[in-house]
């Protein structure tokens, strides 16, 4: 039986690390935008399958801004949360980070948020349990979200060239 309880966020947080190799970089001696796109979505994914138990295929990556560069011998930080539920999607937020290993100094180099839809068996969109808000702070951001979802599902439907919507 599908278990739609009200999950709170850091029961589905992922936090994980990579260390940025030599063939990670580009001519500018920077990491290669693809290869942080990758580990966000990879890790974004991770906590929308732990929300919603279920597997989860990427929607939309919603907005990705390279904040700093990340360079080599750098550890590459990742903190995805679940910040929004609908019905069968949820948003995921990932925070990524570059830290000098040896300081430990931290600076946010990345920041991305992307949508999940989560399976039944047979493949079709399928129910996730709702994100649960405990302090006014987590109702407010979720109220924020709820907006955003809502104008982006908007501008999806009225800017789509490739007539998605119908
Ligand atoms: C995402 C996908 C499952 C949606 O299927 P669909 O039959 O269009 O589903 P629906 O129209 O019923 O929408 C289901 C949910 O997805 C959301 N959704 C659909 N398309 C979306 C898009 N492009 N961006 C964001 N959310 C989207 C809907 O808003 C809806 O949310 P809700 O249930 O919370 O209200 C389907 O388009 C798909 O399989 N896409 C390919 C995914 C893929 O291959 N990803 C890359 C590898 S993981």
């Amino acid at each position: 039986m599908a278990n739609l309880n009200p999950k709170h966020a850091r029961e589905s947080e992922v936090v994980t690390r990579y260390l940025l190799m030599p063939r990670d970089v580009n001519q500018h001696g920077t990491a290669f935008g693809g290869l942080i796109m990758e580990l966000i979505d990879g890790t974004a994914s991770m906590a929308a399958s732990r929300h919603s138990e279920r597997l989860v295929v990427t929607a939309s990556i919603d907005s990705l801004s390279f904040l700093l560069p990340i360079r080599v011998g750098e550890h590459v930080v990742l903190r995805a949360r679940v910040s929004y539920t609908g019905k069968s999607s949820m948003e995921v937020s990932v925070r990524v980070e570059k830290e000098n290993p040896v300081t430990r100094e931290k600076a946010l180099a990345t920041t991305a948020y992307l949508t999940f839809v989560a399976l039944d068996e047979n493949g079709k969109p399928r129910a996730v349990p709702p994100l649960l808000c405990e302090t006014d702070e987590e109702k407010h951001a979720f109220e924020r979200t709820r907006e955003r979802v809502a104008a982006r599902r908007e501008m999806r439907c009225k800017h789509d060239d490739f007539e998605v919507c119908e």
